[in-house]
C-alpha cells in the first residue's frame, strides 16, 4: 500500500509542508529529555505559565469549579453557538477590560462570540475558512507564532504576504505593514492582516501612539479588509506606555470596510491551556442591525459546526459560573493578578539583566509585554544552530527561522522560568 495514494491534494500539501518537529512542542521535547540528563536545566520553551516549583501556574477557583462538575455537566453536549450563559459572560468579561470610553462601543459594533474547539486555533481556522480561499492574500508579521503558518498558509493554502513588524533595533514599527496595505489594496480585491498582541514570539505590543498611527491607515482603506486579531495573550503587558487590553475596540467603528475577527480564550486568559476552549466575535466598521449581526454569528456557527463541531462542555459551564457569580469573580481575577504579578517580576529581572549584560551574537528586541523575551540573531548563525547549543549548555530555547522572510532570533519564555533562575539563564543565553 502506497499510503500517498489514497491523500487529497491538501493532505499532500499538510504532508509536505507542514512540519512538527520544528515547533515549540517539538523543542518542549528536547527540553524535557535534556532536563532528566542534566541536573539545573532551565526549560524556557513552552508558552505555559509555571510556579517557582514548576508545577502548571492554574486559578484554584476553576479548578475547584471543575471538581465539582457533574457527568451531565461535563459529558452532555454543549450548545453549538457556545453555552449561552458562559458567551454572554465572555462578552462581558472582555469589554470590562477595556478603557470605559470604549465599552458602549464595543458592545454596538460585535457579535456575540461563537465557541470555537481547539481553543484559539480553531478559532483563527474557522474564521479564516469562511472569509478566505486558497490564493488569498494575509499580512502576516514575519515574528510571527509558527502554527499560523500551519493553519493559515500551509492547510488553508491562502497567499502570504509578510510585514516586518520589527526595526533593525528590535522595536515595534509599523510603517512596513501600513506600506503592505497600501500595496494590497491596490494589487487586491480584498484581504486580511494578521495581527497578534502581545506578541508571540517578540513579546512587543503597541503604544496608544503607534495604534493611533495604525487607525489613521485603517480609516483609508477602500477595498473589503479583515483583521484577524489573536489575541492569546491579551491583557499581559508590563509597562505603562503599552495598551494592556486588546486592540479590538480600537480596530472598529472606524471604516465600514473593514472587519476585525477577535480570536480569544481560556487557553492564557484563564491558564487553561488543555481545555481547548476558543471563542470568536466578530467587530464592524459601522453600526449594524441585530438582525444582521446574529446572521453573521449564526454563519460562524455553521462554520464551526461543519469543522470540528460543538466546543468542549465541562469548561464552558465551570467558567460560566466562576464568572456569573461575583464573589468567584472576584476571587478568580485576584488569583489572574496574583499569577500576572509573578509575571511582571520575571519580566522586570529579565529585563535588568539584560540591560546589563552584553552579546556579540544576540540583540535583545524591546520586549514590554506576553510570556516571551526574544533576540535577535547578529551573526550569520541560524536560531536553530543556537537553540541547539544553549540546549547543551542547559537552557531551553525556541528558535524561529524562516529565510524567505529574513525571521532570525530565539525566544525564550520567561513565564516557565523560576525568579531565581533568571539571572542564570540570561548568562548562558549570552554566553552563546
Ligand atoms: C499567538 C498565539 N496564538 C494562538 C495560540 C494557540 O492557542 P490555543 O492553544 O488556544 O489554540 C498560541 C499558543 O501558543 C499563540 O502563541
Amino acid at each position: 500500500m502506497i499510503f500517498r495514494d489514497f491523500l487529497s491534494k491538501r493532505g499532500k500539501h499538510i504532508e509536505d509542508n507542514v512540519d512538527l518537529s520544528a515547533g515549540t512542542l517539538a523543542w518542549n521535547l528536547r527540553a524535557k529529555k535534556k532536563a532528566k540528563e542534566m541536573s539545573g536545566f532551565i526549560n524556557a520553551t513552552i508558552g505555559s505559565a509555571t510556579e517557582e516549583d514548576g508545577k502548571l501556574m492554574v486559578l484554584p477557583t476553576l479548578v475547584e469549579e471543575l471538581r465539582k462538575l457533574t457527568g451531565d455537566q461535563i459529558f452532555s453536549y454543549a450548545n453549538m453557538r457556545g453555552e449561552n450563559e458562559f458567551v454572554q459572560a465572555w462578552k462581558k468579561d472582555t469589554i470590562d477590560t477595556y478603557p470605559s470610553y470604549l465599552q458602549e462601543e464595543a458592545k454596538t459594533f460585535s457579535t456575540l462570540p461563537i465557541t470555537a474547539c481547539g481553543g484559539l486555533t480553531g478559532g483563527l481556522m474557522i474564521s479564516a475558512q469562511v472569509l478566505f480561499d486558497k490564493g488569498d492574500t494575509v499580512l502576516a508579521p514575519n515574528s510571527r507564532w509558527g502554527n499560523i503558518d500551519n493553519v493559515f498558509f500551509k492547510n488553508l493554502q491562502l497567499k502570504e504576504s509578510t510585514y516586518d513588524l520589527l526595526d533593525n533595533e528590535g522595536n515595534l514599527n509599523f510603517d512596513d505593514l501600513i506600506s503592505q496595505i497600501q500595496r494590497a489594496e491596490k494589487e487586491e480585491k480584498k484581504f486580511g492582516i494578521y495581527l497578534n498582541f502581545p506578541n508571540n514570539p517578540s513579546g512587543i505590543s503597541p503604544s496608544f501612539e503607534e495604534v493611533k498611527k495604525f487607525q489613521e491607515v485603517i480609516e483609508e482603506i477602500s477595498i473589503p479588509t479583515t483583521i484577524f486579531l489573536d489575541d492569546a495573550y491579551e491583557g499581559c503587558a508590563y509597562e505603562d506606555s503599552v495598551i494592556e487590553h486588546s486592540l479590538f475596540p480600537h480596530l472598529i467603528g472606524l471604516n465600514e470596510d473593514v472587519i476585525t475577527i477577535k480570536v480569544d480564550g481560556v487557553s492564557k486568559r484563564y491558564f487553561a491551556y488543555g481545555a481547548r476552549l476558543g471563542l470568536v466575535t466578530v467587530g464592524f466598521g459601522e453600526e449594524i442591525s441585530d438582525e444582521e449581526k446574529n446572521k453573521v454569528r449564526e454563519l460562524m456557527a455553521k462554520a464551526t459546526r461543519t469543522n470540528t463541531s460543538s466546543a468542549p462542555k465541562g469548561i464552558q459551564v465551570a467558567m460560566s459560573h466562576v464568572l456569573n457569580d461575583s464573589e468567584k469573580n472576584k476571587q478568580v481575577h485576584k488569583e489572574k493578578t496574583r499569577n500576572t504579578s509573578i509575571l511582571e517580576e520575571r519580566y522586570n529581572h529579565m529585563k535588568k539583566f539584560v540591560g546589563e549584560k552584553e552579546s556579540s551574537i544576540l540583540q535583545p528586541v524591546g520586549f514590554n509585554s506576553g510570556f516571551f523575551g526574544y533576540f535577535q540573531i547578529k551573526s550569520k548563525q541560524q536560531a536553530s544552530e543556537i537553540s541547539h547549543k544553549l540546549l547543551e549548555k542547559g537552557l531551553g530555547t525556541v528558535p524561529f527561522e524562516n529565510s524567505k522572510n529574513g525571521l532570525n532570533g530565539v525566544r525564550v519564555a520567561f513565564c516557565s522560568i523560576s525568579e531565581k533562575n533568571i539571572e542564570k539563564a540570561v548568562d548562558i543565553l549570552y554566553s552563546i
